[in-house]
Protein backbone atom coordinates (compact mmCIF):
# COMPACT_ATOMS: atom_id res chain seq x y z
CA UNK A 1 0.00 0.00 0.00
CA UNK A 2 1.48 3.63 -0.92
CA UNK A 3 0.11 5.85 1.55
CA UNK A 4 0.37 8.81 -0.80
CA UNK A 5 0.07 8.30 -4.42
CA UNK A 6 2.88 10.54 -6.39
CA UNK A 7 1.74 12.13 -9.39
CA UNK A 8 4.74 12.67 -11.85
CA UNK A 9 4.69 15.90 -14.14
CA UNK A 10 3.60 13.98 -17.61
CA UNK A 11 -0.16 12.85 -18.33
CA UNK A 12 -1.24 10.34 -20.90
CA UNK A 13 -4.48 8.70 -21.74
CA UNK A 14 -5.38 5.44 -19.53
CA UNK A 15 -2.53 6.76 -16.60
CA UNK A 16 -2.76 4.52 -13.59
CA UNK A 17 -3.02 6.41 -10.70
CA UNK A 18 -6.25 5.78 -9.51
CA UNK A 19 -4.65 1.82 -9.15
CA UNK A 20 -1.78 1.97 -8.27
CA UNK A 21 -2.49 1.04 -4.61
CA UNK A 22 -4.39 -1.74 -6.44
CA UNK A 23 -1.14 -2.94 -8.22
CA UNK A 24 0.93 -2.25 -5.04
CA UNK A 25 -1.28 -5.07 -3.10
CA UNK A 26 -1.33 -7.19 -5.45
CA UNK A 27 2.54 -7.13 -6.50
CA UNK A 28 5.37 -9.32 -5.87
CA UNK A 29 8.65 -8.09 -5.39
CA UNK A 30 12.33 -8.90 -3.35
CA UNK A 31 14.25 -6.34 -2.62
CA UNK A 32 16.43 -7.82 -5.05
CA UNK A 33 13.94 -7.66 -7.37
CA UNK A 34 14.30 -5.72 -11.37
CA UNK A 35 11.28 -3.88 -11.66
CA UNK A 36 11.06 -4.04 -15.76
CA UNK A 37 7.77 -1.36 -17.02
CA UNK A 38 8.07 -2.09 -21.07
CA UNK A 39 5.14 0.52 -21.69
CA UNK A 40 5.71 3.25 -18.64
CA UNK A 41 3.99 6.22 -19.86
CA UNK A 42 3.89 8.68 -17.50
CA UNK A 43 5.55 5.94 -15.19
CA UNK A 44 3.14 6.42 -12.69
CA UNK A 45 2.57 2.55 -11.44
CA UNK A 46 6.56 2.02 -11.16
CA UNK A 47 7.95 5.81 -9.79
CA UNK A 48 5.65 4.86 -7.03
CA UNK A 49 6.18 1.30 -6.36
CA UNK A 50 9.79 -0.07 -7.92
CA UNK A 51 12.77 -1.46 -5.66
CA UNK A 52 15.95 -0.03 -5.76
CA UNK A 53 16.63 -1.70 -9.47
CA UNK A 54 14.34 -0.25 -12.36
CA UNK A 55 14.27 -0.41 -16.61
CA UNK A 56 11.51 1.73 -17.55
CA UNK A 57 10.79 1.86 -20.31
CA UNK A 58 8.64 2.72 -23.89
CA UNK A 59 8.64 3.68 -27.40
CA UNK A 60 7.63 6.89 -27.49
CA UNK A 61 10.72 8.42 -26.95
CA UNK A 62 9.75 11.75 -25.82
CA UNK A 63 8.48 10.27 -22.36
CA UNK A 64 11.90 8.64 -22.03
CA UNK A 65 13.52 11.24 -22.71
CA UNK A 66 11.97 14.12 -20.38
CA UNK A 67 12.81 11.17 -17.50
CA UNK A 68 16.40 10.93 -18.52
CA UNK A 69 16.98 14.67 -18.58
CA UNK A 70 15.86 15.06 -15.29
CA UNK A 71 17.45 12.03 -14.11
CA UNK A 72 20.70 13.63 -15.57
CA UNK A 73 19.76 16.94 -14.30
CA UNK A 74 19.77 18.88 -17.16
CA UNK A 75 16.26 19.47 -16.79
CA UNK A 76 15.59 20.80 -13.70
CA UNK A 77 12.90 22.03 -11.38
CA UNK A 78 14.45 25.86 -11.50
CA UNK A 79 14.63 25.48 -14.79
CA UNK A 80 11.29 24.06 -15.39
CA UNK A 81 9.98 27.05 -13.45
CA UNK A 82 11.66 29.50 -15.69
CA UNK A 83 10.57 27.96 -18.27
CA UNK A 84 6.96 27.71 -18.08
CA UNK A 85 6.82 30.99 -16.16
CA UNK A 86 8.19 32.43 -19.47
CA UNK A 87 6.44 30.83 -21.63
CA UNK A 88 2.78 30.81 -19.99
CA UNK A 89 3.08 34.49 -19.82
CA UNK A 90 3.84 34.81 -23.71
CA UNK A 91 0.78 32.11 -24.01
CA UNK A 92 -1.50 34.48 -21.35
CA UNK A 93 -0.69 36.66 -24.32
CA UNK A 94 -0.92 35.47 -27.74
CA UNK A 95 -3.01 32.19 -26.46
CA UNK A 96 -3.41 29.84 -29.53
CA UNK A 97 -0.90 31.18 -31.47
CA UNK A 98 1.93 30.08 -28.90
CA UNK A 99 0.46 26.87 -28.62
CA UNK A 100 0.85 26.02 -32.25
CA UNK A 101 4.47 27.99 -32.52
CA UNK A 102 5.44 25.51 -29.47
CA UNK A 103 4.04 22.61 -30.98
CA UNK A 104 6.00 23.88 -34.53
CA UNK A 105 8.99 23.97 -32.73
CA UNK A 106 8.77 20.91 -30.49
CA UNK A 107 8.10 18.78 -33.91
CA UNK A 108 11.46 20.24 -35.10
CA UNK A 109 13.67 20.33 -31.84
CA UNK A 110 12.19 18.05 -29.77
CA UNK A 111 13.22 19.54 -26.57
CA UNK A 112 11.71 17.61 -23.60
CA UNK A 113 10.69 21.41 -22.26
CA UNK A 114 8.74 22.14 -25.08
CA UNK A 115 6.98 18.56 -24.81
CA UNK A 116 6.11 19.47 -21.18
CA UNK A 117 4.94 22.00 -22.07
CA UNK A 118 2.27 20.49 -24.97
CA UNK A 119 1.57 17.62 -22.71
CA UNK A 120 0.46 20.67 -19.73
CA UNK A 121 -1.45 22.84 -21.83
CA UNK A 122 -3.08 20.73 -24.64
CA UNK A 123 -6.59 19.13 -24.92
CA UNK A 124 -7.18 16.33 -22.11
CA UNK A 125 -3.41 15.74 -21.87
CA UNK A 126 -3.62 13.65 -24.34
CA UNK A 127 -0.40 12.20 -25.84
CA UNK A 128 -0.93 11.65 -30.06
CA UNK A 129 1.27 11.70 -33.09
CA UNK A 130 0.24 11.20 -37.08
CA UNK A 131 2.01 8.93 -39.29
CA UNK A 132 4.73 10.88 -39.19
CA UNK A 133 5.31 11.37 -35.61
CA UNK A 134 4.64 14.63 -35.44
CA UNK A 135 2.81 15.57 -31.92
CA UNK A 136 -1.13 16.78 -33.48
CA UNK A 137 -2.90 17.41 -30.51
CA UNK A 138 -4.75 20.62 -30.22
CA UNK A 139 -4.77 23.28 -27.60
CA UNK A 140 -6.71 22.69 -24.64
CA UNK A 141 -8.00 26.22 -23.95
CA UNK A 142 -8.16 27.30 -20.38
CA UNK A 143 -7.71 30.59 -19.21
CA UNK A 144 -4.35 31.32 -17.16
CA UNK A 145 -3.47 28.09 -18.92
CA UNK A 146 -0.34 28.13 -16.41
CA UNK A 147 -1.27 30.13 -13.58
CA UNK A 148 1.46 30.35 -10.82
CA UNK A 149 -0.04 27.17 -8.81
CA UNK A 150 -0.19 25.26 -11.83
CA UNK A 151 3.14 25.89 -12.47
CA UNK A 152 3.91 25.72 -8.54
CA UNK A 153 2.53 22.04 -9.34
CA UNK A 154 4.08 20.96 -12.02
CA UNK A 155 7.66 21.85 -10.52
CA UNK A 156 7.32 20.13 -7.31
CA UNK A 157 6.80 16.93 -9.34
CA UNK A 158 9.44 17.52 -11.21
CA UNK A 159 11.13 18.35 -7.14
CA UNK A 160 9.80 14.71 -6.07
CA UNK A 161 11.85 13.14 -8.95
CA UNK A 162 15.05 15.06 -8.00
CA UNK A 163 14.43 13.90 -5.16
CA UNK A 164 13.74 10.08 -5.54
CA UNK A 165 16.55 9.65 -8.31
CA UNK A 166 19.46 10.23 -6.80
CA UNK A 167 18.55 6.97 -4.44
CA UNK A 168 17.40 4.16 -7.13
CA UNK A 169 19.35 2.27 -10.23
CA UNK A 170 16.38 3.33 -12.63
CA UNK A 171 16.80 3.35 -16.32
CA UNK A 172 14.93 4.72 -18.76
CA UNK A 173 14.87 3.23 -22.21
CA UNK A 174 13.34 3.99 -25.72
CA UNK A 175 12.65 0.47 -27.04
CA UNK A 176 10.05 -2.03 -27.77
CA UNK A 177 8.87 -4.40 -25.14
CA UNK A 178 10.47 -7.26 -26.68
CA UNK A 179 13.61 -5.57 -25.29
CA UNK A 180 12.77 -5.05 -22.01
CA UNK A 181 10.79 -8.12 -21.36
CA UNK A 182 13.72 -10.52 -22.58
CA UNK A 183 16.23 -8.70 -20.02
CA UNK A 184 13.95 -9.91 -16.83
CA UNK A 185 14.98 -13.03 -14.83
CA UNK A 186 13.80 -15.35 -12.51
CA UNK A 187 13.24 -13.05 -9.20
CA UNK A 188 12.26 -10.17 -11.09
CA UNK A 189 9.00 -8.48 -12.03
CA UNK A 190 7.40 -7.14 -15.10
CA UNK A 191 4.55 -4.78 -15.09
CA UNK A 192 2.98 -4.13 -18.20
CA UNK A 193 0.28 -1.11 -19.61
CA UNK A 194 -0.03 -2.10 -23.38
CA UNK A 195 -1.98 -0.12 -25.14
CA UNK A 196 -5.81 -1.51 -24.73
CA UNK A 197 -6.46 -4.24 -27.18
CA UNK A 198 -10.15 -3.66 -28.97
CA UNK A 199 -10.40 -0.34 -27.82
CA UNK A 200 -9.51 2.94 -29.79
CA UNK A 201 -5.58 4.18 -28.86
CA UNK A 202 -3.93 7.03 -29.90
CA UNK A 203 -0.42 6.68 -28.42
CA UNK A 204 2.81 6.44 -30.04
CA UNK A 205 2.57 3.18 -31.72
CA UNK A 206 -0.78 1.57 -33.06
CA UNK A 207 -1.63 -1.85 -31.11
CA UNK A 208 -3.40 -4.64 -32.82
CA UNK A 209 -4.30 -8.50 -32.27
CA UNK A 210 -0.51 -9.27 -33.42
CA UNK A 211 1.45 -7.31 -30.67
CA UNK A 212 -1.18 -8.54 -28.13
CA UNK A 213 -0.31 -12.15 -29.17
CA UNK A 214 3.60 -11.14 -29.15
CA UNK A 215 3.41 -9.43 -26.04
CA UNK A 216 1.72 -12.74 -24.56
CA UNK A 217 4.43 -15.17 -26.07
CA UNK A 218 7.21 -12.84 -24.77
CA UNK A 219 5.93 -13.07 -21.01
CA UNK A 220 4.90 -16.59 -20.85
CA UNK A 221 8.59 -17.61 -22.30
CA UNK A 222 9.61 -15.34 -19.01
CA UNK A 223 11.17 -16.41 -16.07
CA UNK A 224 9.75 -13.50 -14.00
CA UNK A 225 6.27 -12.92 -12.84
CA UNK A 226 4.73 -10.66 -14.69
CA UNK A 227 0.95 -8.59 -14.37
CA UNK A 228 -0.99 -6.92 -16.99
CA UNK A 229 -3.54 -4.49 -17.06
CA UNK A 230 -6.43 -4.57 -19.67
CA UNK A 231 -9.84 -4.02 -19.78
CA UNK A 232 -12.26 -6.88 -18.77
CA UNK A 233 -15.98 -5.70 -20.02
CA UNK A 234 -18.41 -2.55 -20.22
CA UNK A 235 -22.29 -2.27 -20.36
CA UNK A 236 -21.41 -2.43 -24.25
CA UNK A 237 -18.44 -5.28 -24.60
CA UNK A 238 -16.29 -7.77 -23.33
CA UNK A 239 -12.80 -8.19 -23.98
CA UNK A 240 -12.66 -11.80 -25.79
CA UNK A 241 -8.93 -12.10 -25.46
CA UNK A 242 -8.86 -12.86 -21.39
CA UNK A 243 -9.96 -16.09 -22.23
CA UNK A 244 -8.21 -16.38 -25.08
CA UNK A 245 -4.69 -15.41 -25.94
CA UNK A 246 -4.56 -14.60 -21.97
CA UNK A 247 -6.17 -18.07 -20.94
CA UNK A 248 -4.18 -19.41 -17.65
CA UNK A 249 -3.68 -16.46 -16.29
CA UNK A 250 -4.99 -15.41 -12.59
CA UNK A 251 -7.32 -12.07 -12.92
CA UNK A 252 -8.38 -9.66 -10.41
CA UNK A 253 -11.18 -7.04 -11.23
CA UNK A 254 -11.83 -3.91 -10.46
CA UNK A 255 -14.62 -1.39 -11.57
CA UNK A 256 -13.44 2.12 -12.30
CA UNK A 257 -15.72 4.81 -12.87
CA UNK A 258 -15.21 7.61 -15.36
CA UNK A 259 -17.65 10.67 -16.79
CA UNK A 260 -17.98 11.70 -20.50
CA UNK A 261 -19.32 15.31 -20.00
CA UNK A 262 -21.07 16.25 -16.71
CA UNK A 263 -23.77 15.17 -16.58
CA UNK A 264 -24.54 12.32 -13.96
CA UNK A 265 -25.88 9.87 -16.29
CA UNK A 266 -22.95 10.09 -18.37
CA UNK A 267 -21.11 8.21 -15.62
CA UNK A 268 -20.12 5.01 -17.02
CA UNK A 269 -18.15 2.09 -15.53
CA UNK A 270 -15.51 -0.32 -16.88
CA UNK A 271 -14.09 -3.60 -15.62
CA UNK A 272 -10.44 -2.95 -15.47
CA UNK A 273 -8.55 -6.61 -15.13
CA UNK A 274 -4.70 -7.20 -13.50
CA UNK A 275 -3.69 -10.65 -14.93
CA UNK A 276 -0.70 -12.45 -13.48
CA UNK A 277 1.41 -15.69 -14.13
CA UNK A 278 0.78 -15.98 -10.12
CA UNK A 279 -1.67 -16.76 -7.47
CA UNK A 280 -1.62 -12.92 -5.75
CA UNK A 281 -2.40 -14.54 -2.60
CA UNK A 282 -0.09 -16.51 -2.42
CA UNK A 283 2.56 -15.43 -4.79
CA UNK A 284 3.29 -19.39 -6.17
CA UNK A 285 4.01 -18.85 -9.94
CA UNK A 286 2.11 -20.68 -11.70
CA UNK A 287 3.86 -22.62 -15.63
CA UNK A 288 2.38 -20.18 -18.44
CA UNK A 289 1.94 -22.57 -22.10
CA UNK A 290 0.63 -21.04 -25.22
CA UNK A 291 -2.49 -22.80 -25.70
CA UNK A 292 -2.66 -25.08 -22.71
CA UNK A 293 -6.08 -25.80 -20.87
CA UNK A 294 -5.81 -23.79 -17.83
CA UNK A 295 -8.74 -22.42 -15.86
CA UNK A 296 -8.83 -19.07 -15.75
CA UNK A 297 -9.53 -18.01 -11.50
CA UNK A 298 -11.04 -14.82 -10.99
CA UNK A 299 -11.20 -12.90 -7.94
CA UNK A 300 -13.53 -10.18 -7.99
CA UNK A 301 -12.78 -7.55 -5.80
C1 LIG B 1 -1.66 2.72 -21.44
S1 LIG B 1 -0.20 3.62 -21.82
C2 LIG B 1 0.74 3.34 -20.36
C3 LIG B 1 0.23 4.19 -19.22
C4 LIG B 1 1.05 4.08 -17.96
N1 LIG B 1 0.90 2.79 -17.31
C5 LIG B 1 0.63 5.18 -17.00
O1 LIG B 1 -0.05 4.87 -15.99
O2 LIG B 1 0.95 6.34 -17.26
C6 LIG B 1 0.61 2.62 -23.03
C7 LIG B 1 2.02 3.05 -23.42
O3 LIG B 1 2.57 2.05 -24.30
C8 LIG B 1 3.43 2.68 -25.23
N2 LIG B 1 3.60 1.76 -26.39
C9 LIG B 1 2.78 1.55 -27.45
N3 LIG B 1 3.28 0.57 -28.25
C10 LIG B 1 4.42 0.12 -27.66
C11 LIG B 1 5.39 -0.90 -27.96
N4 LIG B 1 5.29 -1.65 -29.07
N5 LIG B 1 6.43 -1.11 -27.11
C12 LIG B 1 6.56 -0.34 -26.01
N6 LIG B 1 5.70 0.66 -25.66
C13 LIG B 1 4.64 0.87 -26.48
C14 LIG B 1 2.72 3.99 -25.54
O4 LIG B 1 3.63 4.95 -26.04
C15 LIG B 1 2.14 4.37 -24.17
O5 LIG B 1 3.02 5.22 -23.48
Amino acid sequence: MVNKVFVPPIKIQGIKTKIVNLISDNVYLTPDSTWYEPFMGSGVVGLNLAPHKAVFSDTNPYVVELYKAIQQKKVTSKIVREFLEYEGAILAEKDDEHYYYIRDRFNEKHNPLDFLFLNRSCFNGMIRFNRYYKFNVPYGHKPERFAKAYVTKIVNQVKHLESIFPENDWEFVCCSFEETIARAGSGDFIYCDPPYIGRHVDYYDSWDEEHEIALRDALFASQAKFMLSTWDENKYRKNDYIDTVWKGCYKLNKEHFYHVGAREENRNSMMEALLMNYDPATCTKRPMANGEQLTLESIAL
